[in-house]
């Protein structure tokens, strides 16, 4: 069964990451055509020569002649596009208000909500009935935590973008959503638990264990089986949703 995946033409942003490879692979298997944008050119050649039959670009998503570029590069090669998958993301830093960096706060919002705007903004008229728009939130959308100003308020933020546009394309017949991963097992995750193990004097990696009721991490292909649901046909009366994969921990 290939969950009406194949053939689709599937657009994954961040997609030389951990979740966005991880998604990558798994709709490459269900006969998917996959186009990979990132910022990092040697993760995205890596990518390619781990997955064999995909195609990349080298953009920032928050630089809107860059996203019209990968748009434009997506339709020449492919000619539509069936799921954009918005998930490039950074996380910034962690301080109190007064000492929080403005330029970081504007950087970590340009490349989730700019970016998740200008992505949808230049591939929608590219979309068309059954056409599938993902947007990666986080555990962090649904809560707060002291001191991680950037990150929170933009995936917090992101939750408003899907919500307008989950209305305004339901007629046109594409659905639009949010993944919220909690903690995922990967090198970004580590870095955060890093941070905040020297802020809390503690392991952070067992910090979060404690307060996810199922008691650990997810991996990324988890989460990539939570986008492979709402990129395919089996959640076609889907729309407007937060789809938690958090192990329980916004519950
Ligand atoms: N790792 C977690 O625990 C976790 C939990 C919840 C949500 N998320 C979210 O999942 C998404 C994917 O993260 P990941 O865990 O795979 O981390 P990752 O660091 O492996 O992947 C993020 C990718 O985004 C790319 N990127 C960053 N800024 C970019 C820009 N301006 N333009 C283009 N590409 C850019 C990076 O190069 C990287 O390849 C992010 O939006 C992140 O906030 C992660």
């Amino acid at each position: 069964m290939d969950f009406g995946m194949k053939g689709k033409v599937c657009l994954i942003t961040g997609g030389a990451g951990s979740i966005g490879l991880a998604s990558a692979r798994q709709m490459l298997d269900l006969g998917a055509k996959v186009m990979l944008v990132d910022r990092d050119a040697d993760a995205l050649q890596t990518a390619a020569d781990q997955l064999g039959s995909i195609q990349t670009c080298v953009a920032d998503v928050s630089d809107e002649r860059d996203v019209a570029q990968y748009i434009a590069r997506t339709i020449e090669l492919f000619g539509q596009i069936d799921v954009l998958f918005s998930n490039a993301g950074n996380f910034g830093t962690v301080a109190p208000i007064e000492d929080y960096p403005t330029e970081v706060f504007d950087q970590v919002l340009a490349v989730h909500v700019r970016g998740a705007f200008l992505a949808a903004k230049h591939a929608v008229p590219h979309m068309g009935q059954g056409g599938s728009i993902i947007i990666t939130s986080s555990v962090a959308g649904l809560r707060g935590d002291p001191g991680v100003y950037g990150y929170i308020t933009a995936k917090h933020a992101l939750t408003g973008l899907m919500r307008v546009l989950a209305k305004d394309l339901a007629p046109r017949g594409i659905r639009v959503n949010t993944i919220n991963p909690g903690p995922v097992s990967n090198g970004f995750q580590q870095r955060v638990e890093d941070d905040l193990g020297e802020i809390i004097g503690r392991d952070g990696t067992e910090f979060f264990d404690e307060i996810i009721p199922m008691g650990r991490h997810a991996t990324p292909e988890e989460v990539a089986r939570s986008v492979l649901y709402l990129a395919s046909d089996q959640s076609s009366f889907t729309t407007g949703t937060i789809l938690s994969v958090d192990g329980g921990m916004s519950g």
